[in-house]
This record gives C-alpha cells, sequence and structure tokens, in this order.
C-alpha cells in the first residue's frame, strides 16, 4: 500500500496553481519542448516565452533550422543570452535531421548523445514530450528532494541518489507521474524558492522533512555521494 501522498499533493497543487505556459499544453510536439528547455536552461520563462514563439513559427522542425546559417540563428536567438546554446540546439538539429528522419529522438540514452544535450534535458524532452514516466531533475527539484525528503534548508550539490529519491515520490498512475516530473519543478520555481520558501501555500508543508524537523538553517553544503 501506498503511505505516501505527497507526489500526488503536488500534483494537484500543479493542477489548479500551475502557471499557464505555452510550451506545457497539450499538442505541443518534442522539437518545440527540445527548444523550450535549451532556452530555458539559462534564461527565466519571460524573456523565452517571445523568442521560443518566433523561433518555431521560423523553424518548425529540426531541418528547418539545421538548414539556417548559424549567424541568422545567433540573431534570432537574441538577447536570450549564451548564444554557444544556439549553437549546440543547431548542431543537435542537424544530427537529428540527418540521422533521426527528422523525428526528436524519444529514448533518453540517444537523445544524451545529441550535441549539447544533457541528462536534464534529454528527460525532459522524454517526459514533457514524449509523455514518458521519467525522473526530470534541475536545480528547483534538487531543492524540493534537499528540503521534503532529506530535511536540509538547501540544495545539496547533484547526487547520483537524485533521480530516485524524486522517482520514490512520483504517483503510481502514468499519466500523474508524468506531471509529478514538472509539477516538482513548478513547486520548486513558485514555492519552495531558495533562501525563504513560501511554505504557507506549500501543499506538502505538514509532510516536509525539513518543516518537521523545525526548518533548520542553512549549514553548508551536504556531502555528495
Ligand atoms: N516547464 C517545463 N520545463 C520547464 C522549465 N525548464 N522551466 C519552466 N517551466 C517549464
Amino acid at each position: 500500500p501506498r503511505t505516501d501522498d505527497r507526489g500526488d499533493l503536488i500534483v494537484d497543487w500543479y493542477d489548479r496553481a500551475a502557471r499557464d505556459l505555452p510550451w506545457r499544453r497539450p499538442g505541443v510536439d518534442a522539437w518545440a519542448v527540445l527548444v523550450s528547455e535549451v532556452m530555458l536552461q539559462q534564461t527565466p520563462v519571460a524573456r523565452v516565452e517571445p523568442v521560443w514563439r518566433e523561433w518555431l513559427a521560423r523553424w518548425p522542425s529540426p531541418a528547418a533550422l539545421a538548414a539556417a546559417s548559424p549567424a541568422d540563428v545567433i540573431r534570432a536567438w537574441g538577447k536570450l543570452g549564451y548564444p554557444r546554446r544556439a549553437l549546440r540546439l543547431r548542431e543537435a538539429a542537424a544530427v537529428v535531421a540527418a540521422e533521426h528522419g527528422d523525428v526528436v529522438p524519444d529514448d533518453v540514452a540517444v537523445l544524451e548523445s545529441l550535441p549539447g544535450i544533457g541528462t536534464y534535458t534529454a528527460r525532459a524532452v522524454a517526459c514533457f514530450g514524449y509523455g514518458q514516466r521519467q525522473p526530470v531533475v534541475d536545480t528547483n527539484v534538487r531543492r524540493v528532494v534537499a528540503r521534503m525528503v532529506h530535511g536540509r534548508a538547501e540544495a545539496a550539490p547533484a547526487r547520483a541518489t537524485d533521480l530516485l529519491d524524486i522517482a520514490a515520490l512520483a504517483p503510481a498512475d502514468h499519466d500523474r507521474a508524468v506531471r509529478f516530473s514538472v509539477a516538482v519543478m513548478e513547486l520548486g520555481a513558485l514555492l519552495c524558492v531558495a533562501g525563504t520558501p513560501r511554505c504557507g501555500a506549500c501543499p506538502v508543508r505538514d509532510r516536509c522533512a525539513w518543516r518537521l524537523a523545525g526548518s533548520p538553517a542553512y549549514d553548508g553544503p551536504a556531502r555528495k555521494v
């Protein structure tokens, strides 16, 4: 029997409180998800939104982007920052067009083999783009796990166990498990923020190891395992 309902509580909160972001809407394809994740890695949501729309209108497929000149790609990236990301995305698009029939792969290991695509982005595409049950761990998720599971004040450095920690909390139901991955990111982005979290609005405030420990102050980085 399932005694830990935190995953379901987080999904229910997401369903009523999450931001309506365009790349989360139904029917958004894996290419659009991939573009969104690369853009969102170092740039806030508000700045990504208009650039993401224009990008996909201009280059609706990997092959379309691969055919563009690097100069046009850099220009379209505009003020998102870290323009090397744009060139790496174009390189990844070229591999998808040439070797995968212009279809973004749905396998995490294949995705990770693409230029510039790390384990975070690969899992995000498999989960948000293809509806797979996949743990997706970014800084926000690491902070939620540090607090809710380990009772620590802030995120630990990336650890091998992060994927297992978060997978263990996912609801049993497939569709809810898929939503859970983005829901934990959203919880970390909106409520379980660095510094002073907004625990009063948190769906798992009564089941959070950090709160149950009396919300101890940050005491230095956790040991890496
Ligand atoms: N939704 C899906 N992925 C996201 C991200 N990286 N940042 C914000 N919202 C997201």
